[in-house]
Formats: structure tokens, C-alpha cells, sequence
């Protein structure tokens, strides 16, 4: 036992039932991703680790305190990639996919993310996220599509305990000038504020806004607003989009106070977040917005963008929280029981027939025994089993047992394929 080796923390192993929970969701982010005509996407899991620095901006957390961090044997700095929109945006430019391909460019991932934070409920130090970037667009229409694409995620997995927030903060220019209004403010107010703020208001006030204990306080709720910066142009996409996601019947929220923690952020941004106590502390299931500045600032010509992600993990633990059962993930459809060694062959012959005709089976050539057969069955929660005994094997049919209603048929083995599409 002393020389056990147990994974590290704020890591997990995924298997049993929070596999299929994992794989479900992957699969349904998948299929609407495409629904939305978007490709799949990987980027390395090491990057330089100045595109993060430069990108999700010195100020953020992941570049103050959460980086997993390296020297190479070449002396390159080098970090454990802790989000996919900056390696997305550098793997565009550096293939040229970005001056080859029609625009917006739509992408999508499903990768490990690496950050070095306190391990807690819906916080890991390599979780996963499903992410999509729509490059190359200054729609607001765009924006519009991303929203409601964000939302049927979380839609098509039966989450109900959500709201979903928007915001307007503006092109760095506007931002600039609300920054430097609220550093003035808070200023003011230092003694009222706990230590992480304090240490904020030079570098980014921005994150006392929705800092979990000091953004609770009246006076940070009535601290300067971003609309006393606002250019014209800036409040009227906004209201686009407003208008449109109403006309769309999205059921959203304007929330001042959110402002994303990552600095490539533009003008909209929005974040779907879970209403569970259990994961108060942690409670954004997603988060996306608009990165208007981030093509040009790694190198090519400026373009907008917008994108989201979610936590995969942080999904599963929402869905066992509001005890949502996902369409059973059984291992496979059908099973197949020969209850002699003698019918194992006709067994394999059925085994490839299905599966060339898009049926998952399996078949466990270790026992012949019915009880054994039936105990995968159960176990496995498949959906047919197809018995094969002697009988059977000399006049070429199968008994096919269906798990949830127990009737039992004889089919003649040609027909078992046509039988089994049919129920
Ligand atoms: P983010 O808000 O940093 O955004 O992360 C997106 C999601 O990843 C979060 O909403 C959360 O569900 C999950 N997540 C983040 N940190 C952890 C953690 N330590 N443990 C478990 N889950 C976590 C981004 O990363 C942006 N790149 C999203 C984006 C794409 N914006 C535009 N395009």
C-alpha cells in the first residue's frame, strides 16, 4: 500500500458513470457545433508562454498565479496551455488559415485546460472545455448566433438552474477611461476593501466589480459605470444585439458588474452561470464574448471575433445537482449469448453483421452460461439480447429478447438486422 502513486491534485480520473456523463455531453456539443457549420479544431497542450502573457493580459490570474510553467531543455519558457482562444487565434495566423479561408472562420474544441488554482466543488487544476471561435466577423448578428448557440448547450443537456448574463464593456479606448475612473474611486474606498482588491486597483479594477466578497458591497455596486464611456457606435451594437435576442425570446439579463477575467475581451461578453448554492463559489457553467483586438495583436490584419467555452466538469456537476438522468449511455445495443461453445462462431458472424450495419454489439466469449449473458445485459443496460443455443444454430434463426418489455421472438438470422431497425 506505501507504494501506491495517487494522481495529482485538482486532477481527476474520468470512468463509469462519469465517463458517460462526459461523453454525452461531448457528443452534444459536438452535434450542435455542427449544426452551426462548425470544424474541429486542436492546438497543442504547450505553448510559448508568452502568448497568454500577451494575449489574456498581465493582469489577469491565469498570468499573475496560474500558469503551470516550464523551461524547456532550450531554455524556452514555456506553459501548460490554460485556455484554447489565444492558441486558437496564434494556430489561425501561423497557418495562413486565416488568409485562405472564407469568413468568419468557425471553430470549434474540446481540449484539457491547465490552471494552478485551489482545487475546490466545480474547480480543477486540468479540467476540459468544449470552446468555439467564430474569427473574422464585426456582425453583431455574429454575437447574436454565439449567444444562442452558448444556450442551446446548456439547453439540449436538461439544465434548468441557469441565468444568463450579458454586457456592453466596450473597446479598449472606452475602457481605458472607465478603468481610470474607477481606480480614482477606488481609491477612496481602500480601507472598505479586502487585500486581492487593494492589490486590483492599479492593475485591474475591473475584477473588483465582480470580485465574490467586496463586489456584495453598496459602494462597489454604485462605483462608476462603463456607459459614461460608451461611444455612440459602441451603445448601438449593443442595443442590436439587445433587440435581436429579444426578438429571439432569449431569456437574459443585463448585469453591469460582469466583466470576464480575461483582457482580450471587447464590447460583448456574457457568461451562463449556475443558481445552486453548491456551486456558488464557482458558478460559471460558461462564459464567451467578443475579442475585437486579438488578430492584430498576434499579428494579423484586424478583424473582430467572438467565442465562448464551458467547463465540461463544471456541467456534470450542475447536471448530478439538479439530478438530471441523461438518455441511458449503455456500452452497446445488443448482446449476443451463445449458450454453447459451438454457436460462438455463429455468434462473431452476427457480431460483424451488426456493427457493419451500425448496431453496437458484444458478445462475452468467455462463458456460455445464459445467467452470465443476462448479467452483462443488466449491467451493461443494452437494449436487445440474441440468444443462440443449439436449436438455433441448426435451423439458422435466433431468440431476440427485448430488456425492457421481456417479450421474447424467434427471427430467422437473415432477418435479424431488419427486425432490429425496426423496434
Ligand atoms: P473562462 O471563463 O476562463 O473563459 O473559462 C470558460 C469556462 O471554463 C468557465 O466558464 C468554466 O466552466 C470552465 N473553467 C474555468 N476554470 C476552471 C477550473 N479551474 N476548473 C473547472 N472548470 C473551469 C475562457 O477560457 C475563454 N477562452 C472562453 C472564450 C472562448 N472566450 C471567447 N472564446
Amino acid at each position: 500500500m506505501s507504494n501506491q502513486i495517487n494522481r495529482l491534485r485538482g486532477t481527476i480520473d474520468i470512468y463509469g458513470k462519469y465517463a458517460d456523463y462526459f461523453t454525452y455531453i461531448v457528443d452534444s456539443c459536438t452535434k450542435i457545433a455542427k449544426l452551426y457549420g462548425y470544424k474541429y479544431f486542436e492546438s497543442p497542450v504547450i505553448e510559448p508562454k508568452n502568448l497568454f502573457v500577451s494575449s489574456v493580459g498581465e493582469s489577469s490570474d491565469i498570468v499573475k498565479k496560474e500558469f503551470y510553467e516550464f523551461t524547456d531543455k532550450s531554455e524556452r519558457e514555456i506553459v501548460l496551455r490554460p485556455e484554447g482562444t489565444a492558441s486558437i487565434i496564434r494556430a489561425v495566423i501561423e497557418n495562413k488559415i486565416i488568409n485562405q479561408e472564407i469568413h468568419p472562420i468557425r471553430v470549434y474544441y474540446m481540449e484539457p485546460m491547465f490552471r494552478y488554482e485551489r482545487p475546490q466543488s466545480g474547480r480543477l487544476r486540468e479540467f476540459h472545455q468544449f470552446g468555439i471561435e467564430c474569427i473574422g466577423t464585426n456582425s453583431y448578428m455574429d454575437d447574436v448566433e454565439t449567444l444562442i448557440f452558448a444556450y442551446q448547450i446548456i439547453n439540449s443537456l436538461g439544465i434548468k438552474h441557469i441565468t444568463l448574463s450579458i454586457n456592453n464593456i466596450g473597446n479598449f479606448n472606452s475602457r481605458s477611461k472607465w478603468i481610470a475612473a474607477l481606480t480614482k474611486y477606488f481609491k477612496k474606498y481602500e480601507k472598505d476593501l479586502t487585500q486581492d482588491s487593494i492589490n486590483r486597483i492599479n492593475t485591474n479594477p475591473l475584477r473588483i466589480l465582480d470580485d465574490k466578497i467586496d463586489g456584495k458591497k453598496d459602494f462597489v455596486k454604485k462605483a462608476p459605470k462603463i456607459d459614461e464611456y460608451l461611444t455612440e457606435e459602441e451603445v448601438q451594437y449593443f442595443e442590436n444585439i439587445v433587440n435581436e435576442l429579444k426578438r429571439q425570446k432569449i431569456p437574459f439579463a443585463i448585469d453591469p458588474t460582469m466583466v470576464r477575467g480575461l483582457d482580450y475581451y471587447t464590447n460583448f461578453v456574457f457568461e451562463i452561470n449556475s443558481t445552486e448554492p453548491k456551486l456558488s463559489a464557482q458558478s460559471t457553467l460558461l462564459g464567451g464574448g467578443r475579442y475585437n483586438n486579438l488578430l492584430a495583436k498576434l499579428g494579423a490584419k484586424d478583424e473582430g471575433c467572438i467565442g465562448f467555452a464551458c467547463g465540461i466538469e463544471r456541467i456534470i456537476e450542475q447536471i448530478e445537482l439538479e439530478n438530471i438522468t441523461l438518455e441511458s449511455n449503455s456500452v452497446a445495443k445488443v448482446i449476443i449469448a451463445p449458450l454453447d461453445s459451438k454457436c460462438n462462431s455463429m455468434a462473431l458472424d452476427l457480431l460483424i453483421k451488426l456493427r457493419k450495419h451500425d448496431i453496437s454489439a458484444i458478445c462475452n466469449f468467455n462463458s456460455n452460461k445464459i445467467r452470465n449473458h443476462f448479467n452483462l445485459a443488466d449491467k451493461t443496460k443494452c437494449e436487445q439480447v440474441i440468444i443462440i443455443g443449439e436449436k438455433e444454430l441448426k435451423n439458422n434463426k435466433v431468440l431476440i429478447k427485448n430488456q425492457k418489455t421481456l417479450k421474447q421472438v424467434e427471427v430467422d438470422a437473415k432477418e435479424i438486422v431488419n427486425f432490429l431497425k425496426g423496434e
